[in-house]
């Protein structure tokens, strides 16, 4: 029997989600709470969730499967147990972290290296079976972690942080499909062209002066430009009134900067707080008393760790 583990981190996007499928700059960041996966050889392939073993295989998840196996040339069916603390459909990149961790898992049991070009073909394959029409960015931050600046089709640029930001992530407590808040953008974009362009290009710009506030450090700038960017996704349709809550509680916590995270239409908002934790602290308990689940976070000192530690085996 051959088995193999993978891990990944999921993510949140700073700027340029929805742009991005359309050739915009994205700014994204690995945060760390992530997904992991034990491949172990079988008959035929099944995906399976290591907190519900009694479901039968997901028929998506496993055609996911299939098609990273293609990718990756293993001719080996391989039975997957996934496991994550990432909420699904919230902008986090769950399903792409998935992916990843299924790929490396793969890689690992057939004793090959977890190559980041590989890894992120593979991932891009399981992606398309949720998506349609991924842009990558989600499987890229996935694969690579740290703080990235991605761009359609072009190489990801690796950003270095002169220190770590500290985010406090909130869930409306709606979950949201990508692909279809993408497919209403692409239906608002075919109705009126010049106005979703004209925001695509205003998005270019925050993606462009926020890498240089993130490299700089500035984090007031950084706050300004994350607000900039929730107005223009509000403009494009993808805010909710409960994301629009979550961000003005936020702000008037003190928080620097709020915005969406991901496709909108609900998932989860970020929140850039001072460094420290009176500041998170205060946003956490103004969203908790609100009723919103969250969490804190810090981007910039997430290190990828492709091995995750020793775990019992499963038990097919
Ligand atoms: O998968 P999500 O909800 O994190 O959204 C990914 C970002 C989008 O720009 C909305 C889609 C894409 O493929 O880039």
């Amino acid at each position: 029997m051959r088995e193999g583990r993978g891990r990944a981190f999921g993510k949140i996007i700073l700027s340029g989600e929805h742009a991005a499928v359309f050739g915009v700059p994205a700014l994204a960041a690995g945060i760390d709470r992530c997904a992991d996966a034990v491949a172990t050889s079988a008959d035929e392939d099944a995906v399976i969730f290591a907190s519900s073993p009694a479901e039968p295989p997901s028929r998506e998840l496993t055609e996911a499967l299939r098609r990273v196996r293609r990718v990756l040339a293993i001719e080996q069916a391989y039975r997957v147990t996934l496991s994550t603390d990432l909420p699904a459909a919230a902008g986090l990149g769950c399903s792409a972290a998935l992916g990843v961790a299924a790929s490396r898992a793969l890689l690992a049991a057939e004793a090959r290296e977890g190559r980041p070009p590989d890894v992120l073909e593979a991932a891009h394959a399981w992606e398309t079976v949720f998506h349609g029409n991924p842009s990558g960015v989600d499987a890229t931050v996935a694969a690579l972690g740290g703080v990235v600046s991605f761009v359609r089709g072009e190489r990801p640029e690796a950003i270095t942080l002169p220190q770590p930001l500290r985010f406090v992530v909130g869930h409306t407590g709606q979950g949201s499909s990508t692909k279809s808040m993408v497919e209403g953008v692409a239906r608002l974009r075919a109705r009126s062209p010049e106005m979703v362009d004209r925001t695509f290009e205003a998005i270019r710009s925050v993606s462009r002066n926020l890498r240089l506030a993130l490299e700089a450090g500035d984090t007031k700038a950084i706050g300004q430009l994350l607000d900039m960017n929730q107005m223009l996704l509000a403009g494009l349709f993808v805010s909710t009134t409960e994301i629009e809550s979550l961000c003005r509680l936020a702000r008037a916590a003190g928080a620097l900067g709020a915005k969406l995270t991901g496709a909108g239409g609900g998932g989860c908002v970020i929140a850039l707080c001072e460094d420290g934790d009176t500041a998170a602290g205060a946003v956490e308990s103004a969203w908790t008393q609100a009723g919103f689940s969250c969490f804190s976070t810090t981007i910039g000192a997430v290190k990828d760790a492709p091995v995750p530690p020793p775990a019992p085996s499963p038990t097919s």
